[in-house]
């Protein structure tokens, strides 16, 4: 099989990793990608939402599995745009993503708590405003129990979730989000909710609107700083497996929530062929949704794809082909966590184009280097985001995995590197 993947950080050079080693992999190009990918693949210079050009390029190099990493395409369409490139220029392949209206379940948080709300799938209690129900809003906020959770409907690049921990900083987020547009349209409505007390769980499935396989679980670790201080970031470490992610828990996932998700995409003619991404709350044992995504998670997937022993394009095929249900889905059966390295100052502003200096190293077998925000200018790496790249390890125990990550990142240096020595740190 030809592949395209579309994306360039963590996540994608964790899927082209994975992807490459698959006896189906013929060709693998990546778009827009980044120097960490190039050395898996072939780049492409395109942008993930340049659907003329991706369209144009699949049909040219006949790719038969056009794997959205990022979930602004998706959101934006891709996947209504190449089918109907399929019946109108007779491209043979398939999306691996949502349909455009299925993809709502990540781009509209409104749309998301309703569905939930249709199938009984556990969820925090919550209520939607724009500025026509403004003052409702605001008398809402007023009775509601602290803190009290604000969440623009659309994509705002992660930062659309604010906690308030007092009413008035609470209304003064509403003003700012529907009045004020902090984050433009996506914040024309917005989402209050109860805030759920728990441990929060990622679990992925790969769907075709009928049947679904789970491929993995991982724990993120979202704050900056360590001992979960600080600002939210895209995330700086995850873990996998999970010890609390036992039988009777993942027992829980799959009937109240991931079934009753998939049965309601189906009865609703919401076409998916693809991931779905769980955001979950573990609160006292008992699973709620925080939030789906219609993608992998960043850094979720570097640590995910390493444990998942079985062939991730069979898996596609048998997506396509309506066989998934009789996939078999096997697991390594060590730990393995990913250490992520940002650029000093993230998630506030920070600075490009910082020489790096040790991504070449040798790293031992049970360890990978994955390039996030990384550039390669006439041989000299050079950052080039928030988050830098992010050593994955593979363990006899959690902490075992972390340790050796974080050592290996000893061993790579750019200025103002930083990274959390704790992730897992409650699983010791
Ligand atoms: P999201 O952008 O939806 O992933 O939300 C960002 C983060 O906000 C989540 O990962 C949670 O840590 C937190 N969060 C969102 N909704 C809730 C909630 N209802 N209760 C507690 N924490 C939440
Ligand atoms: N790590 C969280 C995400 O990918 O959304």
């Amino acid at each position: 099989m030809n592949v395209l993947i579309l994306g360039s950080g963590g996540r994608e050079h964790a899927l082209a990793w994975k992807i490459n080693q698959s006896h189906h992999c013929n060709q693998l190009y990546i778009a827009p990608g980044n120097p960490g990918i190039a050395q898996i693949g072939q780049i492409v210079e395109m942008g993930v939402n340049d659907f003329g050009a991706i369209k144009a390029f699949s049909i040219n190099n006949k790719i038969d599995v056009l794997v959205v990493g990022p979930e602004e395409p998706l959101v934006n369409g891709i996947y209504d745009y190449m089918e109907k490139a399929k019946t109108e220029n007779g491209w043979k392949g398939f999306v691996v993503g949502p349909s455009k209206e299925a993809a709502q379940l990540e781009g509209s948080k409104a749309f998301s708590k309703k569905f939930m709300q249709r199938y009984g799938i556990p969820t925090a209690a919550y209520a939607e405003f724009t500025q026509e129900n403004f003052e409702e809003g605001i008398a809402y906020i007023k009775q509601h129990s602290l803190p009290i959770v604000l969440k623009a409907d659309g994509l705002a690049a992660g930062k659309g979730v604010v906690i308030s921990e007092t009413h008035d900083d609470a209304l003064k987020v509403f003003e700012e989000m529907i009045i004020n547009r902090q984050f433009g349209k996506a914040s024309a409505k917005v989402v209050i909710e109860e805030f759920l007390k728990g441990i929060e769980v990622s679990v992925f499935v790969l769907t075709n609107g009928h049947d679904y396989q789970v491929i993995g679980h991982a724990k993120d670790y979202k704050r900056i700083g360590e001992g979960d201080t600080g600002l939210n970031t895209g995330g700086m470490g995850c873990v996998t497996p999970v010890p609390f992610m036992d039988d009777l828990f993942m027992q829980k996932v799959e009937e109240r929530i991931i079934a009753p998700t998939v049965n309601g995409l189906e009865k609703e003619g919401l076409v998916y062929n693809g991931f779905i991404f769980f955001g979950l709350m573990n609160v006292c044992g008992e699973p709620e949704v925080i939030e789906y995504n219609c993608r992998l998670g960043d850094p979720e997937t570097e640590v995910i794809l390493p444990r998942l022993d079985t062939d991730l394009l069979s898996l596609f095929a048998a997506m396509d082909n309506g066989t998934l249900e009789d996939a078999n889905i096997n697991f390594s059966d060590d730990y393995f966590a990913t250490v992520v390295a940002v650029s000093g100052g993230y998630p506030g502003d920070y600075k490009k184009n910082i020489p790096i200096v040790g991504t070449e190293n040798k790293l031992p077998p049970n360890s990978l280097l994955f390039h996030a925000g990384t550039k390669d200018v006439d041989g000299q790496m050079v950052t080039n985001g928030g988050r830098v790249l992010t050593i994955t390890t593979k363990g006899n125990s959690i902490g075992e995995a972390v340790n050796q990550s974080v050592l290996l990142l000893k061993d790579i240096q750019f200025e103002g590197i930083n990274y959390r020595k704790d992730i897992g740190y409650e699983f010791d």
